[in-house]
């Protein structure tokens, strides 16, 4: 069944088999990167989790390694949930969510010097039950890091009725801690529950980090900001990932304000982020599927890790992303479109096609224009998969970009709600980047992430080009057929021609 399955991503990571969701202890360890992820082997759904591990020199091709957690009698029983990797004076140490009596409580787990085996610690639970006195609406995920010889913590969580939270807490040996207090309480008042701000009753998978220079406690020196990454979730449909920036001072974090971390949404949940050893600050988020518990169990497998993105400060205070530049490592067979001026009612197939793309873009939008870039189009059009760009017709300097899905598939039952963000511009001007990957979409403009699922069933690959409104001056447009790293069967493709 997970053969030849023609939506199953062939150089994205995926599990070998059955489900994946979040990324967990991602780093790099004595220059190997590591991922493990939130992994049932058993089947496509969410049940019994362990953390899946896979290791890598490249950021391109994936190891398997084995499971390096499951879980077993004790405050792990249901499941070892999201968590990190830390560094605890050379010994390897994952801080996980331990899940028991339908609910999760920090545990330890140190690993042998190559990292591939893993003893729980005796002491788990390391802390005991939530704090008292507040009526929380869920408590897990980790952020730990290192100020001195002190270990911080921060455990997702949300205060009912009023918003979502991370408890922080510090420790001097990673197994007994003090609880400090709330980092910072959201809003859950704050806007619409399910509008694409909306900060949620529980923030999943906390992720603090400075951004740009100096670590995380230490004083802010230039172009520096503090980041809070949290995904926003409630009981019912609400999950997405958003970001304060502001500054983590001493027991508490003053937020300057709240972005939106990916346009997509709930297809780049959960992410987690380590800065490597070249000190870049590194990304992965979990692209959840778009169709049915049943559609996934049926297809045997579910969830795809997104590419390894770059995080950087940008100019105005946010955060700007790419995929790491090893991906290009896979180019082959370059393609360029002529630079040239798109009027107003051009409609046009760039000549490239394929379903493993990285394409490489760069356009000038006049005032009020309205670039349609197609992706994944069959020959009679019945299927495609548009970005489109949009430039306001008052010249503001924010224009918009979005994904229209609506097209995207002829299954009925997949999801094709539209995705879109505001897109910063200058002069019009927009740097593009869309990494296609089968059912896989990544799409960067600006900077500016929007990733998605789709499921095309007719085997299209067309890239096609159309013009609404306005002139876009086509600057450059180069593009690339991907290497597979996994082929069909998920098998790793070690010889990459
Ligand atoms: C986020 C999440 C985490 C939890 C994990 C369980 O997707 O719900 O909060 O630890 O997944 O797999």
């Amino acid at each position: 069944r997970a053969e030849a399955d023609p939506l199953r991503p062939r150089f994205h990571f995926v599990s070998p088999a059955g489900w994946l969701n979040d990324p967990n202890g991602v780093s790099q360890w004595n220059g190997t990167y590591h991922l493990f992820y939130q992994y049932n082997p058993e089947g496509a759904f969410h049940h019994r989790i362990q953390w899946g591990h896979a290791t890598s020199t490249d950021l391109v091709s994936w190891i398997d390694q084995p499971v390096a957690l499951e879980p077993s009698a004790g405050p792990d029983a249901e499941g070892c949930w999201s968590g990190v990797l830390v560094n605890d004076g050379g010994t390897p140490t994952l801080v996980y969510s331990g899940r028991s009596g339908g609910r999760e409580l920090p545990c330890v787990a140190t690993g042998t010097p190559d990292l591939l085996d893993w003893t729980k610690d005796p002491g788990n639970p390391v802390i005991g039950a939530p704090p008292t006195g507040v009526d929380i609406t869920a408590y897990r995920d980790h952020c730990v890091w290192q100020e001195g010889s002190t270990w911080r913590q921060l455990v997702g969580s949300g205060i009912r009725d009023v918003g979502g939270t991370a408890f922080l807490y510090e420790s001097s040996d990673l197994r007994s801690w003090d609880y400090i207090g709330p980092l910072f309480i959201g809003d859950a008042s704050h806007g619409d529950p399910g509008a694409p701000d909306w900060t949620g009753t529980m923030w999943e998978c906390v992720d603090l980090f400075r951004a740009g220079r100096g670590a995380l406690g230490s004083a802010h020196a230039g172009d520096s900001t503090d980041v809070l990454v949290f995904s926003a979730w409630n009981d019912g449909e609400t999950r997405h990932p958003l970001y304060w920036t502001g500054r983590y001072a001493g027991d508490t974090f003053e937020p300057e304000a709240l972005h939106r971390l990916d346009y997509g949404g709930r297809f780049f949940y959960a992410p987690q982020s380590f800065r490597d050893e070249s000190g870049r600050r590194i990304m992965f988020g979990w692209m959840q599927e778009g169709r049915s518990d049943a559609a996934m169990v049926e297809a045997g497998w579910s969830g795809v890790m997104s590419l390894p993105r770059v995080a950087t400060l940008a100019n105005d205070g946010t955060l700007e992303f790419a995929p790491v530049p090893e991906i290009e490592t896979l180019r082959r067979n370059h393609v360029s479109v002529p630079a040239q001026v798109l009027v107003a009612g051009t409609s046009m197939d760039t000549g490239v096609s394929g379903d493993q793309l990285d394409l490489e873009v760069e356009l000038q939008l006049s005032a009020g224009a309205e670039l349609r870039l197609g992706l994944l189009g069959c020959v009679d059009g019945a299927e495609e998969t548009v970005v489109i760009l949009g430039r306001s017709a008052d010249g503001s300097p924010t224009g918009m970009m979005h994904l229209d899905r609506t097209r995207s598939s002829l299954d009925p039952a997949v999801d094709k709600e539209e995705k879109s963000g505001p897109l910063p511009m200058t002069d019009g001007r927009v740097r593009l980047r869309v990494l296609v990957d089968r059912s896989a979409v990544e799409i960067f403009a600006n900077g500016k992430p929007l990733t998605a699922r789709v499921y095309p069933t007719q085997g299209g690959g067309r890239v096609t080009l159309a013009v609404a409104e306005g002139t876009v001056r086509l600057l450059s447009f180069e593009a690339w057929a991907m290497a597979a790293v996994f082929d069909d069967t998920r098998s790793l493709l070690t010889e990459r021609k």
